[in-house]
């Protein structure tokens, strides 16, 4: 039973306030979590509050329904009292921030008191065999850098590694290869948001160099690297015009559907994310008919973790994959009816960070929980790093 539950403003990556939350149980068991936070944010994800006013709404709302009244270790109830409490659909009461971070802090608090990993609390006895592999932002811009590139997130996905900690390290070296080059070219550039290198060149200049980094470190550590693309197209199209503004030309949406297509056969791309805008179904339907058959066409703005939307989708025939962020949807319960709902529809989950982290490494047990095939959490930076660090000890402890 909950006896106590603690929330707090912390500091993420970017300096920002978040939530904290810490969950107290009758039996000794304790479990914290933080909230992350987005920057280029789906227009229909569950809403972020502003944490002083997200903890003062959860306090007065939440708190009073979970404390002597839930069980830690029943998620479902938990998160269900969180839903109660807050009244709308989308959070917008006590906030996202909020809820999902009691709702994490309440799965580690149940996992406590069995005594028992996170992962497996969440996914049962005959889980943790299976490892997510880790797609690493290697160069990036957008919304999560400064005259950077205009996709948002060029990653790298080690599909041939034969363990999780082989995949991790792969992916850091990608992404020290990837500044040895900019280097070569005299290219001086800081990092983004997720601590992907954020250089002034345009988007052609990174494929050529991730093309080249991947050969590299292929080559180097003898298994197969894949490249990946998040598009983040939400942030590129302009709805006035119905183009997807770039740099140096726009892009109706079906020059954007070429351009895609045509991107995933000249790189040989095995996951592409938010290609289109978050409302158009149909250009995303139209693109997984093309090329789905040859890559993933993963769902971020478009589904938000929500089963609503990501029934439209599977209804469309939109995509073939869903990111899946906790904080996106507001709890635990409704990140994992969205990966049930995904799986049963042959859509692979992929379990995300957000560009605003913190230490905290729930995701890396989420991933492991669900068989998730992929999880994307950065290459590096300390809050990346503790979630690519938790997986890799989470292998060695199954092993
Ligand atoms: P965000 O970006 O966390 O800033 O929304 C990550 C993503 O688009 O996947
Ligand atoms: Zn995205």
């Amino acid at each position: 039973l909950i006896t106590d539950v603690r929330l707090r403003r912390i500091l993420d990556s970017r300096g920002n306030p978040t939530v904290e939350a810490d969950v107290v149980t009758e039996s000794g068991g304790f479990g914290r979590a933080a909230a992350p936070s987005g920057a280029s944010t789906g227009e229909y994800e569950a809403v972020e509050r502003p944490p002083s006013e997200a903890i003062a709404a959860a306090r007065e709302e939440a708190v009073p329904r979970l404390v002597g009244e839930a069980y830690a270790g029943n998620q479902r109830e938990v998160d269900a009292a969180l839903h109660a409490a807050d009244g709308t659909d989308d959070f917008s009461e006590i906030g996202a921030n909020s809820a999902v971070a009691i709702s994490m802090a309440a799965a580690k608090a149940g996992a406590d008191v069995l005594g028992a990993p996170l992962f497996q609390h969440l996914g049962g006895a005959f889980r943790g065999q299976n490892f997510p592999i880790p797609l690493g932002n290697v160069v990036g811009g957008g919304e999560h850098a400064a005259d950077a590139t205009d996709i948002q997130e060029f990653l790298v996905a080690p599909v041939g590694a034969p363990s999780v900690e082989d995949a991790v390290f792969a992916n850091a070296t990608v992404h020290g290869t990837v500044a040895d080059l900019l280097e070569e070219r005299d290219v001086p550039c800081g990092k983004g948001d997720e601590g992907a290198w954020a250089p002034s060149i345009d988007d052609s200049e990174a494929f050529e160099i991730v093309d080249e980094a991947v050969s590299i470190v292929q080559d180097e550590v003898g298994f197969n690297i894949g490249f990946g693309l998040d598009v983040a197209g939400a942030e590129l199209y302009d709805s006035e015009t119905g183009t997807y503004e770039y740099s140096d030309r726009s892009r109706d949406t079906d020059e954007q559907i070429e351009y895609i297509a045509e991107l995933v056969r000249e790189y040989d791309l095995v996951y592409v994310e938010d290609p289109l805008d978050e409302d158009d179904y149909d250009a995303f339907a139209d693109l997984t008919d093309e090329v789905g058959d040859q890559t993933l066409i993963c769902g971020d703005d478009l589904f938000v973790t929500n089963t609503d939307r990501l029934v439209e989708g599977i209804d469309r025939g939109a995509a073939n994959s869903i990111l899946i962020k906790p904080n996106q949807i507001g709890t635990l319960t409704d990140a994992f009816d969205a990966i049930e709902l995904a799986t049963q529809n042959g859509y692979d989950p992929v379990i995300s960070h957000r560009s605003g982290e913190t230490e905290d490494t729930t995701i890396a047990h989420l991933a492991v929980a669900t068989d998730a095939p992929f999880i994307k959490t950065g290459a590096v930076g300390g809050e990346r790093t503790a979630k690519l660090n938790e997986l890799i000890r989470i292998a060695d402890d199954a092993t």
